[in-house]
């Protein structure tokens, strides 16, 4: 728990950190990358159950953003791209943080996060910064052979580009009309000067980004209408509706075309920090990239014959800062009725990594085979995971550590009625349910459940 007078009981309820992290590993969800090596900062594994978990909340968010709307189309674009399309967005010349260097210990810092005047936080030395110089944030590589300036490509540091320069593809081959919207999930590469907080900053990391496209003049209605869908996502998602927050950006952080822009915050375990942007972009990309590639990036519209180019309302959200937020969400730690603590993540059972856990309450006398022919009875459908091993409150615990909404008990009485114990994660709470309808009773409680 974090500590401190000034913060608000919600605050102050929130995991720290360290427990994150420690269970991420313990348990196999997330890792530092080439741990053996020493680790590599800002880059991050996901192991056996952070993939299962990133991948969940990925399938969610195209389900809601695309399968559920009649006017979003999906894209994949690649990684790499012209190099002229970072000069059109503003990349090549403005996407930098200020940066300062300890002179003695040549730690790196970025200007606006720490206080020039006070000593080195790493070295203690006084006085021994460089003066603040702006620190380009893109990945430059090089495509084939020669390593001039006319081979230097840039790993994207947004997916939102690959979407406006394939705007006028899209627009061609789909039988979209505006308003529409492209859909992309990708990586994304900054070179973070700042990389604490284990994935929220990272400089691999993956955007869930939609750019909706619409006449100039609805964008007023767009807007709003994007915020809310996106605040509904979280809630649907099972986030608690107290952890999430807007901030509306002021005219210093307004980007100078931009004529409305928000972020969705989340009280991650540092305290409350941007977990989505909303932004009005005006038609700002579109214009430039129309500019800088020559190319007719009109829209033409079919039932009033007007030429315009489309104004973009976009939604832009971390998909691994989505997981930090998912597990410190549904972190939590509980006095059982047995007089212990159990620690569980009451994750959305849509997002858990895995949906069942089969359970013999013994090995013996037939209900271990049982038990493994209904735990594979399930594996069309679910993610499921069976364990023989221990006690069944260890096994519980075991489940209830890495989010496993439903555990089914096979025990004595399953052989003779072929009924089975459903124990519900959140309410530890246990049903007798026929063997045979176990998938549909799954199915059910899947789409009936609400976070308390
Ligand atoms: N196309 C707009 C755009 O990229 P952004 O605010 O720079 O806007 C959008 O990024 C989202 O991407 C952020 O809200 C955050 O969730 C995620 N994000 C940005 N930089 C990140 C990083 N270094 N590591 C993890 N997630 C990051």
């Amino acid at each position: 728990m974090r500590k401190g007078n000034s913060m608000s009981e919600e605050e102050k309820s929130v995991v720290s950190m360290d427990k994150i992290v420690s269970l991420c590993r313990r348990r196999g969800f997330i890792f530092q990358s080439s741990e053996i090596y020493g680790g590599l900062n800002g880059a991050y594994d996901y192991g056996p159950l952070g993939v299962d978990l990133k991948n969940n909340i990925r399938d969610f968010w195209w389900k809601e953003m695309t399968q559920m709307h009649d006017n979003i189309v999906g894209l994949d674009a690649s990684i790499l791209m012209h190099p002229r399309v970072w000069e059109a967005s503003g990349h090549v010349s403005n996407f930098s943080d200020p940066m300062v260097d300890c002179k003695i210990c040549k730690s790196r810092f970025r200007a606006d996060q720490i206080d020039l005047n006070a000593p080195c936080p790493v070295c203690g030395n006084k006085n021994s910064f460089t003066e603040p110089r702006n620190f380009n944030l893109m990945f430059e590589t090089h495509i084939g052979a020669n390593k001039d300036s006319a081979s230097v490509v840039y790993l994207r540091p947004e997916t939102a580009q690959g979407i406006y320069v394939d705007f006028k593809n899209v627009l061609q081959s789909s039988r979209v009309k505006i308003p529409f919207g492209i859909a992309q999930i990708g990586k994304s590469f900054r070179n973070e000067i700042t990389t604490k907080n284990f994935i929220f900053r990272s400089c691999e990391f993956e955007q869930m980004e939609m750019q909706f496209f619409c006449k100039p003049g609805t964008e007023d209605h767009w807007f709003p209408y994007w915020r809310e869908q996106r605040m509904e996502f979280y809630k649907k998602m099972g986030i608690h509706p107290e952890h999430l927050r807007w901030h509306q950006h002021g005219p210093d952080e307004l980007a100078f075309y931009a004529k409305d822009a928000y972020d969705i915050q989340f009280l991650f375990p540092m305290g409350w920090q941007e977990l989505e942007g909303v932004h009005s972009r005006t038609d700002y990309d579109l214009t430039q990239h129309q500019k800088f590639s020559g190319k007719d990036l009109t829209y033409l519209d079919p039932e009033t014959n007007e030429r315009y180019i489309p104004y973009v309302v976009e939604t832009s959200a971390g998909l691994t800062r989505n997981v930090l937020m998912a597990l410190s969400d549904a972190y939590d730690e509980e006095a059982t009725p047995e007089g212990d603590t159990r620690v569980v993540l009451h994750f959305h059972p849509r997002i858990a990594p895995v949906k069942v856990a089969v359970l013999p309450l013994v090995k013996k006398d037939g209900i271990g085979e049982y038990a493994s022919r209904l735990e594979h009875s399930l594996r069309d459908d679910y993610v499921t995971f069976y364990d023989q091993s221990g006690a069944i409150g260890r096994r519980y615990r075991r489940m209830d550590e890495i989010g496993t909404p439903y555990c089914v008990t096979v025990d004595y009485q399953t052989l003779e009625d072929h009924t089975v114990t459903v124990r519900f994660r959140d309410s530890m709470k246990q049903e007798r349910v026929a063997a045979d309808q176990l998938g549909a009773f799954i199915h059910q409680a899947i789409k009936d459940y609400r976070r308390v």
